[in-house]
């Protein structure tokens, strides 16, 4: 049986669209990082195994550059609402802006830059120095660190948590997302009918999932929705 629908439960569901006014480029916008560069050669296990080098510079840089950004206002807006509700964030951004700017709860399904981890014991993660991660940088059992972030071809992280509370929200609310992205964007099915659903993001890849409504706008444009949740 389904849990009830806790009104006190807010769940946000993110994208790389709310990091995009932190000079965060984003995938799939016109001059998004997927047009610039060949996914699979730097984010999939086949791109690892041929040249792991350009793979570690590849998310060496995206980290620097992550570290440098701040968070913008829709990010803090999320994290003041915790003295109202139960807020929950759950994101495909690798990047630690949430946390930054404050939110407690914070599910990553794709991984996160601050980390790397075994390349063949996923459960082992290791900090990064300020070089970032190099070639020869190894793991207690003698392989390769890589960056701890789910590439094509991989298990999304935590999803069976981000599910439940999905289920369990009174508001659920997307921001920044094209959804196109799978399993994690599937996650929105989940929140149930007499939930208060919205969607703000500029453009869909896909279906508005149901009973979502759309705002289409920038996330910064919106925090006073957020904020008179
Ligand atoms: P996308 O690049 O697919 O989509 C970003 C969305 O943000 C688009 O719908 C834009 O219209 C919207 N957008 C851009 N600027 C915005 C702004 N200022 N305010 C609000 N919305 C804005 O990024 P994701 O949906 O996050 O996975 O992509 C999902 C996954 O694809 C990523 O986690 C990454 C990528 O491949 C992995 O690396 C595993």
């Amino acid at each position: 049986m389904k849990p009830l629908i806790n009104k006190q439960k807010v769940v946000f569901f993110t994208g790389a669209g709310i990091s995009a006014e932190s000079g965060l480029e984003t995938f799939r916008d016109s001059d998004g990082m997927w047009e610039k560069i060949d996914v699979m050669s730097v984010a999939s296990t086949t791109g690892w195994q041929q040249n792991p080098g350009l793979v570690l510079d590849f998310f060496n840089q995206r980290r620097q550059k992550m570290l440098q950004a701040e968070p913008t206002a829709a990010h803090h807006a999320i994290a003041e609402l915790q003295a109202k509700y139960d807020v929950v964030v759950i994101t495909q951004n690798i990047d630690d802006l949430h946390e930054r700017a404050g939110s407690r709860q914070v599910i990553h399904l794709h991984g996160s830059v601050l980390c790397g981890r075994s390349s063949v014991h996923a459960d082992r993660l290791y900090p990064i120095s300020e070089k970032g991660i190099q070639l020869g940088d190894l793991c207690e059992f003698g392989s390769q660190i890589r960056p701890n972030i789910v590439w094509f071809g991989e298990s999304v992280q935590n999803m069976e948590e981000a599910k439940r509370h999905v289920i369990e929200a009174g508001t659920v609310v997307a921001i920044g997302t094209s959804l196109v992205v799978q399993p994690a964007a599937g996650l929105l099915r989940y929140a149930r009918f007499h939930a208060n659903k919205m969607l703000i993001t500029l453009d869909v890849g896909s279906q508005v999932p149901f009973g979502f409504r759309w705002i289409r706008a920038k996330a910064s444009e919106c925090t006073h929705l957020i904020k008179s949740l």
